[in-house]
């Protein structure tokens, strides 16, 4: 099925009324301009995120591509059945079109994977994956699923952690399992704009007509198979978010990023 390679993140969309308003006002705006894979999880405010994006999709449940994650605590046999019913309920919805592990458990993972079977023979999800997952961890939820696809992984993947483009994104491409990227501005690591790569990624944005923002979404979707999940909370944001698919960077530029955020030498287990 075919998925926007720009998504929408939830997590810290609650807090204080006004901002939650603004929130689900820019999930909508999101839905608006195609950004239909939308993203959260019972973690984000104690499954709050899950309620605001059930009132954000309310109406036009068949547009979303709706993905949630089970926490690693609820990730026995029973625990996953009744933490997707809660989902489902906070949600407004009979069903997600992916329902993810948020990260490793000290459940075995053919428990997990047997109750995703089961959501998934019985229509309350179309499609199960993990987050956080190496690949070696992909390999044994792979291993763990009877009769159903792994579908999907999300991993962080941004202009400063690209140690995924080594290991884990040539193996879920060639498993076709979509990789999703979460963190695309990377928080705290976000590029200064008076840093050397922070004047690359202008000088890119600005040879495109693009913002340095929708330079960023596009390099980390240039890949097949290859998803991102911005959060915004603001509308506008939203609106500029948007404007990072539909077009190609050039390769020099994609070079230019290349050279300016260097892949890491890979220390890390998962890469
Ligand atoms: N699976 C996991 O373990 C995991 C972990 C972390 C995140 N995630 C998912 O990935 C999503 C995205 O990651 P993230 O929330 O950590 O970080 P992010 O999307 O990289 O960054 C979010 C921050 O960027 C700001 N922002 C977004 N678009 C902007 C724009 N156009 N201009 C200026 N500022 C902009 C937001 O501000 P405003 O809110 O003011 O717009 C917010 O402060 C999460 O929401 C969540 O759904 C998954």
């Amino acid at each position: 099925m075919e998925v926007p390679v720009i998504g929408q993140g939830t997590w810290e969309i609650d807090g204080a009324r006004p901002g939650e308003l603004r929130a689900v006002e820019a999930l909508r705006a999101g839905l608006d301009l195609g950004l239909t894979h939308v993203d959260t999880a019972e973690m984000y405010g104690s499954g709050r995120a899950e309620e605001l994006t059930g009132q954000a999709i309310a109406g036009r449940r068949d547009q979303v591509f709706l993905v949630s994650k089970v926490l690693p605590g609820n990730a026995s046999y029973d625990g996953v059945l009744q933490a997707c019913d809660r989902s489902l309920r906070r949600l407004g919805t009979s069903y997600l079109d992916l329902y993810l592990l948020h990260w490793e458990s000290r459940f075995p993972i053919g428990e997990t994977m047997r109750a995703m079977e089961k959501l998934m023979d019985d229509g309350r999800i179309r499609f199960t994956g993990v987050s956080n997952f190496d690949v070696p961890q992909v390999q044994a939820a792979q291993a763990a699923l009877r009769h159903h696809r792994l579908a999907a992984n999300q991993v962080r993947y941004h202009l400063k952690e690209r140690g995924i483009e080594r290991k884990l994104i040539p193996y879920c491409q060639l498993q076709e399992i979509a990789l999703v990227g979460f963190t695309p501005f990377g928080r705290r690591a976000f590029p200064r704009p008076e840093s050397a790569g922070g004047r690359v990624l202008a000088g890119v944005a600005e040879r495109n007509g693009r913002t340095v923002r929708q330079v960023i979404l596009n390099f980390l979707t240039r890949l097949p198979q290859t998803f991102t999940i911005p959060k915004a909370g603001d509308p506008e944001h939203t609106r500029e978010n948007a404007g990072g698919a539909g077009w190609n960077l050039p390769p020099d530029d994609i070079a230019a990023i290349d050279r300016a955020f260097r892949l890491p030498l890979g220390i890390f287990r998962w890469r």
